[in-house]
């Protein structure tokens, strides 16, 4: 949810090492984009409705520079126009910020502005923050030294309600201001005083692999050195250099068309990275949930999904009941919550505020918590007791798919090591990840691709699932809305009679999620209730069946059921995307990581 990145230091190109960051960041949003360069005179902006990718970032002209910033919006406040997009600026263009978030006091904050004679030329919340930052900075006309900037950005954002990660750079000064709270930043220390700020490290993996994390309520200023600033104390803090592990390649799209396309294939090798865990780590939390007073799996969105199918994995392998909450409802739920409860955040970012918010409902309680997680040091993962890395790689299609199965397979692990039969679930983990080694091949695909042919044009799909399938019908169908646009729904397969069948006519097609368990019959059941009133019916099954009119074949994975049968339609997902001449990797009115509630 909005990218940024600035640069500051000792290379003149400043102005083209941000866009190219902001490049490989624009997964994060996606409406406009915008920098500014601070020169000897002044500072340039440019910014402009639409995405970066394509750009010729030599053709903008911009000055050279050792200092700049840039940004990508996914809007908030205020329509997709090249006005609201950011940077923005203070009327004497004196103040210029960047800033991903909303600040909640606005409004008010604004009227007392115009009244001062501030002139507002966007819709966005951001605004108020150049001209709140300009009116404090009055009484000091011409060039400011550091401790003068640093000084009245905090007696700013004093003032602010809401969440933020704010980047703010002066006329008159050649320093850089950046905060947070609630929304990432993240410092890169590059060699010989170079610098850079961004919301992912990404932005600047291609100069540097050694980061020092921004925390909630505190402040950097960027100078040729660093200082980091408690915003609560006003004191200075020491922050420790954390090497990344990631490469720079990873991040890169290599000879595949998409990164979502890359990512599914990546499949290959993510469960069996995942499933690589500390066998001591792995215990420590099997008996934190052993021992629990309540477990509640909380996630958003895809994450969600996966902590269904934990509480479907933990009932059927460990025999044990979790609470399943999206991270948006659980504070209704915080009640339940005692000092001996456990929660267990899933996330691929590592940043979704609506999970961060349910972590910190469970903190206040004295719960305990453990995350999930694939980004390491994000803010889940330094708020949390307690950590699982499930080492995907850094993800950068909007459409989570190599996060989902790694994320599937960690709870499914962590239910077998509930039960005492750790050993027992890595084997059947690497198993299933042999299988999809296996099955990962290009005439999968191409069947696959045949299928997506027949149905690209159809207005509806449904998927059913039923026990730990259920969830990943209802995966299934988020798969399909975020980057085909098909109207899709999930449902228990159960459930159809009791409403969504009358949705059913000629031709309409429904995918079958079926494993070689219990629940086999009777989801084939429903699917033959479903043909009965004319629907299409593909089968993602072990075996074939009579019922399918197309049928795509998983290997038989056991408990590992969920992570085989999601895969084909993550890539039935991704065909119709491409058929239906849409971007998979940045679908519309959607963003990767969601950091606004
Ligand atoms: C956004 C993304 C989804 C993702 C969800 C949770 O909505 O578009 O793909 O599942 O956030 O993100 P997280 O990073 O917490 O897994």
């Amino acid at each position: 949810m909005c990218g940024i990145i600035a640069y500051k230091g000792k290379r003149p190109d400043a102005a083209s090492l941000v866009l190219k960051g902001l490049k490989k960041l624009e997964y994060r949003g996606y409406d406009s984009w915008g920098v500014a360069v601070k020169t000897d005179l002044n500072i340039v902006i440019h910014k402009k409705i639409g995405k970066i990718g394509e750009l010729n970032i030599g053709k903008l002209k911009l000055p050279t520079s050792h200092l700049a910033m840039a940004h990508s919006r996914w809007a908030t406040h205020g329509g997709v126009t090249d006005k609201n997009a950011h940077p923005h600026a203070s009327c004497g263009n004196r103040v210029v910020v960047i800033h991903n978030g909303i600040i909640e006091n606005y409004l008010q904050l604004k009227k007392a502005l115009i009244k001062k004679g501030h002139k507002f030329v966007s819709e966005t919340d951001t605004e108020v923050a150049a001209h709140l930052i300009e009116e404090n900075l009055k009484k000091y006309p011409g060039k400011i030294d550091k401790a003068i900037f640093r000084h009245e950005v905090q007696r700013s954002l004093e003032q602010f309600k809401g969440r933020y990660a704010f980047l703010v750079m002066s006329e008159d000064c050649d320093s850089i201001v950046a905060a947070r709270r609630g929304s990432p930043l993240i410092i890169g220390k590059g060699h010989d005083g170079d610098y850079f700020i961004a919301s992912d490290i990404p932005a600047f993996l291609d100069y540097t692999n050694e980061v020092m994390y921004l925390d909630d309520d505190e402040m950097v200023v960027i100078d040729g050195g660093h200082d980091f600033i408690d915003l609560k104390t006003g004191k200075e803090i020491k922050k420790r250099i954390v090497k990344i592990e990631w490469k720079a390649q990873e991040a890169e799209k290599g000879s595949f068309l998409h990164f979502m396309i890359k990512e599914i294939m990546e499949q290959k090798e993510t469960i069996h990275r995942a499933i690589n865990q500390n066998e001591k780590l792995m215990k420590k939390i099997a008996d934190a949930i052993n021992k629990a007073f309540g477990t509640y799996f909380i996630g958003c969105g895809t994450a969600g999904k996966v902590c269904i199918a934990a509480s479907y994995l933990f009932s059927k392998i460990c025999k044990k009941h979790v609470n399943v909450q999206f991270g948006s409802e659980f504070p209704n739920f915080q009640h339940f919550i005692k000092k001996n409860s456990l929660l267990v955040a899933v996330s691929q970012s590592g940043e979704t505020a609506d999970t961060l918010e349910a972590m910190e409902v469970a903190k206040k309680k004295g719960a305990k918590l453990l995350t999930i997680v694939n980004v390491e040091g994000s803010s889940m993962d330094r708020m949390a007791d307690l950590s699982i890395h499930i080492k995907a790689g850094p993800e950068k299609a909007v459409a989570s798919t190599k996060a989902t199965t790694a994320q599937l397979a960690i709870v499914t692990l962590l239910a077998y090591a509930c039960a005492g039969r750790l050993n027992e679930g890595k084997k059947l983990l690497i198993e299933a990840a042999s299988q999809i080694n296996d099955m990962l091949n290009p005439r999968y695909e191409k069947h696959i691709l045949e299928l997506a042919e027949k149905i690209k044009n159809v207005e509806s799909m449904y998927v059913i699932g039923r026990g730990m399938n259920y969830p990943m019908a209802l995966e299934s169908a988020i798969k399909l809305q975020e980057v085909s646009y098909i109207h899709a729904e999930g449902f228990a397969g159960g459930e159809l009679k009791h409403g969504p069948i009358a949705l059913i006519s000629k031709g309409t097609p429904c995918i079958a999620l079926v494993a070689n368990d219990e629940t086999r019959s009777d989801v084939i059941s429903n699917a033959i209730e479903i043909k009965a009133r004319g629907g299409f019916i593909i089968g993602v099954s072990p075996r074939r069946e009579e019922v399918f009119d197309y049928w795509i074949r998983v290997p038989d994975a056991g408990d590992a059921s969920p992570i085989v049968n999601i895969i084909p339609v993550q890539i039935l997902a991704y065909q119709l995307a491409v058929l239906r001449k849409n971007n998979p990797d940045m679908p519309r009115n959607l963003a990767k990581s969601v950091t606004v509630k």
